[in-house]
């Protein structure tokens, strides 16, 4: 594939359905932060400002040490300006993103609230400003257990709408199970929300059929591991459930050894409906533009596939018919 090529692809307008709030700061932010509140931080960064850890466990405890120093409502709605700002000079015109009730107000509905309006008050800005369109996804932490997952989905319940349209979970896959969850996935469904949950990661395609089966999502983030049973992946297509597939993240932590291992091209030839997305941002030294130049490199991807990986995106989008229509025209005028 030539330069220019590359070039007109990494520019390419995108949608961006997996993206972690607090994941996706900017490392200087959170030293910015830190130092403002006096809070020694110095132990979770790299000498060269980068976010140091060893594996996935200890990036989720980085991550928490990270998000500890995101104390108001205001330092989320800055954090909102920082990251659309990012996925904006990647070409990213609608994202969503995940967002805790857990680090916003310790799953109080009363401070979330507060801490909503604020991230919903810097989105309709940086909306004006730049053109770019965010929705919330309400998320619970899988080892934070289920009984925590409630105080979220009841804060997912009680702010559904047209900005918060989505609930889901994230953290650690190999604690508990998916179906410990269904209490929570039963609120937030029955609220009109949209499903979507971490599965097939680090443990297997029986993850993936359980999230299915038992939470009843319509999107899976990752689920990559589905390749391992076809019946799983045969199942996803035949339900039409999207995978928010994250190739950088998988391949930084080790869960595939190089993007040419990774499954995602097995898995849209097969039929399976997939979209790009980059997880946690800095934390897996990715962008949006990093993403579609390596996947055009490895797989050979040209710009009509990444146009249907943005339709398909849009297609599984937790908006309303409104926003996907006007969003569609966007990807598509390009
Ligand atoms: N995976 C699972 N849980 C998470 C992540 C992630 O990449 N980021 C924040 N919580
Ligand atoms: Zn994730």
């Amino acid at each position: 594939m030539d330069e220019e090529q590359l070039h007109r692809i990494a520019n390419l307008p995108k949608a961006e359905l997996h993206l972690h709030f607090e994941g996706a700061a900017p490392p200087a932010f959170i030293r910015g932060l830190a130092s403002e509140r006096n809070v020694d931080l110095s132990s979770i960064f790299n000498p060269d400002g980068s976010y140091a850890y060893r594996d996935f466990v200890h990036f989720l405890s980085v991550y928490e040490a990270a998000t500890s120093v995101l104390k108001t409502p205001q330092d989320f709605g800055r954090l909102c300006t920082a990251i659309l700002e990012q996925a904006a000079e990647n070409g990213v015109v609608y994202a969503e993103s995940f967002i805790s009730p857990d680090f916003c107000g310790g799953g109080d509905l009363g401070a979330w609230r507060e801490y909503l309006h604020a991230i919903q008050e810097a989105a309709d800005r940086a909306e004006a400003d730049m053109g770019i369109t965010l929705r919330g996804i309400v998320t619970c932490i899988r080892h934070f257990g289920p009984e925590q997952a409630k105080s979220a989905a009841l804060c997912a319940a009680e702010t559904a709408g047209d900005w918060i349209t989505g609930f889901g979970m994230g953290g650690d896959e190999n604690k508990g199970n998916q179906r410990d969850f269904a209490y929570s996935y039963d609120m937030a469904r029955e609220a009109g929300l949209k499903l979507t949950t971490h599965a097939g990661e680090w443990r297997g395609p029986q993850e993936v059929r359980e999230a299915v089966e038992e939470l009843r999502v319509q999107r899976i983030g990752h689920g990559v591991r589905a390749i391992e049973d076809l019946a799983v992946v045969d199942m996803l297509i035949e339900r039409d459930v999207t995978l928010e597939v994250c190739p950088g993240s998988n391949v930084f932590l080790g869960v595939y050894p190089k993007l040419s291992a990774h499954p995602i091209e097995k898995l849209r030839e097969r039929g399976v409906p997939v979209t790009i997305s980059t997880d946690d941002p800095p934390f897996f030294h990715t962008t949006m533009k990093q993403e579609y130049t390596n996947l055009a490199q490895c797989f050979g991807w040209d710009e009509e596939i990444f146009a249907q990986v943005n339709r398909t995106a849009m297609k599984a989008a937790f908006c309303d018919e409104d926003t996907r229509a006007k969003v569609l025209k966007k990807l598509e005028t390009a």
